[in-house]
């Protein structure tokens, strides 16, 4: 019998202040075996770290989401490359694009996404990649930043089928969390059957997306399970299957 593996969580946000500790010491009896906690602001950056050095089973991924970037350094850049030489750092992220939003300009945001792409390929390690409504930009950037070398997950992943082929061909993996489970998630459920298991990550973004029927709570990864149930659904294999396949892939993708 394998754990569960949340491949992106953001137990260093306020909405765990109350209990983090307890929550967090709760996880592995309940079957979750390892977590990546994923910065996307410099300051969820030192708390991501500080929680891989405080838990065994708690990794970091170390970067900022395009959101925040509008006030990053060069000496932040430079920090997030010092600290990417630890053992519990497994990857680059939560970095990208988010044209959902009218700020930050996207010339802004795509020239901080490539930065932090360069930054990872010198840190030789992997991208966790932010992408909504962006999806042409991603994949063109990805593309001429030859990010196939590099490998990552498209987190969240919300995008179509069609979308996802051109990621496949490029390497990347699929981060899959609550989503999957609201009934009007036609779209993911077709992307998902269309994915092959062996590309597919189970991931909270939690305190975000909680899964079906806790739709709407704060998220943990406790959850997880549900979605685990919808993709055996989807996928026509069993519980356990989806358990030991998602958690082989996220060993192979961020050598856990
Ligand atoms: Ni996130």
């Amino acid at each position: 019998m394998d754990y569960i593996i949340d491949t992106h969580a953001h137990y260093d946000d306020e909405a765990f202040d109350a209990d983090r500790e307890q929550l967090l010491s709760s996880m592995q009896e309940a079957g979750i075996g390892r977590i990546i906690n994923v910065g996307a602001s410099m300051r969820g950056c030192r708390d991501s770290f500080a929680l891989s050095e405080k838990y065994d089973f708690i990794y970091a991924a170390l970067g900022v989401h395009p959101d925040d970037i509008v006030n990053l350094t060069d000496a932040d850049m430079d920090w997030i490359l010092e600290k990417a030489k630890e053992p519990k750092v497994v990857a680059i992220g939560e970095i990208g694009l988010d044209y959902h939003w009218p700020e930050p300009e996207p010339s802004l945001q795509k020239q901080w996404f490539e930065r932090q792409l360069d930054l990872a390929r010198e840190a030789g390690l992997p991208v966790i990649i932010h992408s909504r409504d962006a999806a042409k930009d991603t994949a063109d950037i990805l593309e001429a930043k030859k990010a196939g070398e590099i490998g990552g997950v498209m987190h969240c992943y919300s995008y179509s089928s069609e979308m996802a082929r051109q990621f496949l061909n490029m390497g990347f993996y699929f981060g899959i969390g609550g989503v999957l489970t609201f009934k009007n998630a036609k779209k993911l459920k077709e992307a998902v059957d269309y994915i092959p298991m062996d590309r597919l990550l189970l991931e909270t973004d939690c305190p975000y997306l909680a899964p079906t029927p806790h739709r709407g709570e704060r998220n943990c990864s406790l959850y997880l399970t549900l979605v685990v149930e919808a993709m055996a659904e989807i996928k026509g294999i069993s519980k356990e299957e989806v358990i030991r396949i998602t958690a082989e892939n996220a060993r192979r993708l961020f050598a856990l």
